[in-house]
């Protein structure tokens, strides 16, 4: 389960601070599949940056298994996030210098056996589409190779979470559709909860529920058609703020 409680991030532009998120309270249950909507600039990055604990708010608080990500160290937070949480970057975050199979292996070599995680490596990337690619460099991958490798290994660990930016930002519709299916799958079987941002409005329908951003506030969340989850109204609502 996933709590944020009064979460706020405000950035400090020009000297002036800029409020980015405010007043975010959600409860995002386990084995949860929510999308997350809202205009460019709406705060959805940031949101997912502090659920995973990539970034800490400057209010509020976030609570990941039972886990308070603020009483930890950056390098507890560090450790948690390679055990618990995956996360698909908006701009993908490969490491140019290693190639689609060493950067899926990045993530598993942090937590075990070398044999059993090259096959696994090699195992996801052929899932993506990708056997015939696993020693190429990012840069002599395209952009949809590229997001399918960071897919890739974002599943290497079986996370319990999974964050997702724009997964299928840069994929043609079958590709996309394909992405999509590996993460309801993801969600499903191995009962990964999964928080993705998307634009793709139907991609947003197959969530169980869609939460929409707008100037940094939540301004909707109402269930979505792919599934019979119990929808939560947003605790700002319940408590009329
Ligand atoms: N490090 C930063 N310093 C200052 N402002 C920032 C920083 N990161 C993000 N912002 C600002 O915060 C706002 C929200 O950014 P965010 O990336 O969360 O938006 P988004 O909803 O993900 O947009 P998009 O759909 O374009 O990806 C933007 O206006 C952005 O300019
Ligand atoms: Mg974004």
């Amino acid at each position: 389960m996933i709590t944020a409680e009064a979460l706020g991030k405000t950035y400090s532009s020009g000297g002036r601070p800029l409020p980015v998120l405010q007043g975010i309270d959600l409860v995002i249950d386990s084995e949860a599949f929510v999308a997350v909507v809202g205009p460019s600039g709406s705060g959805k990055t940031t949101l997912l940056g502090l659920l995973a604990g990539l970034d800490r708010p400057t209010a509020g608080r976030v609570t990941l298994d039972g886990q308070d990500l603020s009483a930890l160290t950056e390098d507890q937070r560090a450790e948690f996030r390679a055990r618990h949480v995956g996360f698909v970057f908006q701009t993908f975050h490969l490491l140019p210098t290693l190639t689609a199979l060493e950067n899926v292996l990045v993530p598993l070599e942090l937590v075990g056996g070398a044999r059993e995680a090259r096959n696994r490596a090699v195992a996801l990337l052929e899932r993506v589409g990708l056997g015939d690619r696993m020693d190429h460099f990012p840069a002599q991958l395209s952009g949809g190779e590229q997001q399918r490798v960071a897919l890739a290994r974002a599943f290497a660990n079986r996370p319990k979470i999974l964050f997702a930016d724009e997964p299928t930002g840069n994929l043609d519709q079958d590709t996309g559709a394909t992405i999509v299916e590996m993460l309801e799958e993801l969600n499903r079987e191995a009962r990964t909860t999964l928080v993705m941002v998307t634009h793709d409005l139907t991609v947003a329908e197959r969530a169980h529920r869609v939460i929409a951003l707008a100037g940094g506030r939540v301004v909707s969340d109402r269930e979505g058609g792919g599934g019979a989850a119990v929808v939560r109204p947003a605790a700002s609502d319940v408590a009329g703020r």
